[in-house]
């Protein structure tokens, strides 16, 4: 019995979260050693099973809530591509990103169901690139209300994105980079939901427009002199830029206690620039690192309390 098998990588947000919501440019990369997968197999049973044997779940595709994500990313592959007959399937998700943490596990797993099940049903116009990922962003409304689309399209692409948010279709330029930039990826332990920051950030934004404006502004211009910096082979450039857009950051009230102390501690261990990635108020930082330092400041986040860090070189 025929079985597909896609996986998608998590991601990270190198520039201008929250301002990208708002149309302003940002960077984001794939972290590819952490993933989510998922695995389409014919079923001998009646119906479409869905397992994610991680999270102790499993249940009919028929039963599923309307805000199941898992479930969400299966008919939207099927009410996209409608087929004479369902399929009797079980499809099992997998992943080893962590979740609530700013690193896109739920667009991940959304990717990796709608590329597989494509595949496994011979859609193959559904399972480009471009389509996983503008079906991915319909599963990532259900999830986050008013998402930019960057993180459907970086776990999509799996490749560094510059990308806008604008209409009638995204700017997305995925981009080199000159010189190979050492990132670690820390995760405070403290859950955040992605919907519930971006939504904040737009009640402030609603009552001081002047100033979310300006944030934002400031944001998407680090994003623009960022990409120049990283094609330029830059990365104290880079570095410094971060600095600057952690600035931004903590005064859209998006940073945190614990975020603060592990940027404070990797900058004190010789990071070129540290900041937050994602949503924040918890979730992951990032750092940038030299190579020759980058045992150095891993130590310096595990001791300073970091619940795990990655490594992840982008080239
Ligand atoms: C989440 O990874 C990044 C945010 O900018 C939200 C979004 O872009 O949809 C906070």
């Amino acid at each position: 019995m025929a079985v597909t098998v896609a996986s998608a990588p998590a991601k990270i947000i190198l520039f201008g979260e929250h301002a990208v919501v708002y149309g302003r440019p940002a960077i984001a990369v794939p972290i590819s050693q952490v993933r989510a997968e998922a695995i389409v197999e014919d079923s001998l049973m009646h119906g479409i099973k869905l397992r994610a044997p991680d999270l102790g779940r499993e249940s009919w595709l028929t039963e599923a809530q309307d805000s199941d994500p898992f479930a969400r990313a299966v008919q939207i592959v099927l009410e996209t591509a409608p087929v004479s007959r369902l399929p009797d399937l079980t499809i099992t998700v997998r992943s080893t990103i962590p979740i609530a943490s700013g690193l896109g596990s739920g667009a991940a797993m959304a990717a990796a169901v709608i590329r597989s099940l494509a595949q496994h049903l011979g859609l193959t116009d559904l399972a480009t690139d471009q389509q996983v990922s503008a079906l991915c962003y319909q599963v990532e409304r259900l999830l986050h209300g008013t998402p930019s689309g960057i993180d459907n399209t970086v776990v999509a692409y799996e490749r560094p994105v510059f990308f806008v948010r604008q209409e009638p279709s995204n700017r997305i330029e995925p981009f080199t980079v000159a010189t190979p930039l050492h990132m670690l990826v820390a995760d405070t332990g403290e859950v955040s939901m992605t919907r519930d920051v971006v939504e904040d950030v737009g009640r402030r934004w609603q009552k001081d427009p002047e100033k979310f404006e300006q944030l934002f502004n400031s944001c998407g211009r680090v994003a623009d002199e960022a990409r120049m910096a990283i094609r330029k082979g830059d990365p104290k450039r880079v570095g410094r830029l971060m600095q600057e857009n952690q600035v931004y950051l903590r005064e859209m009230t998006v940073s945190s206690t614990r975020l603060e102390q592990l940027i404070a501690a990797a900058i004190l261990a010789g990071a070129l620039g540290a900041k937050l990635s994602g949503a924040g108020r918890g979730g992951n930082m990032i750092a940038l690192v030299d190579k020759e330092n980058v045992d150095k400041v891993r130590n310096r986040l595990l001791s300073a309390g970091a619940k795990s860090v990655l490594i992840s070189v982008l080239t």
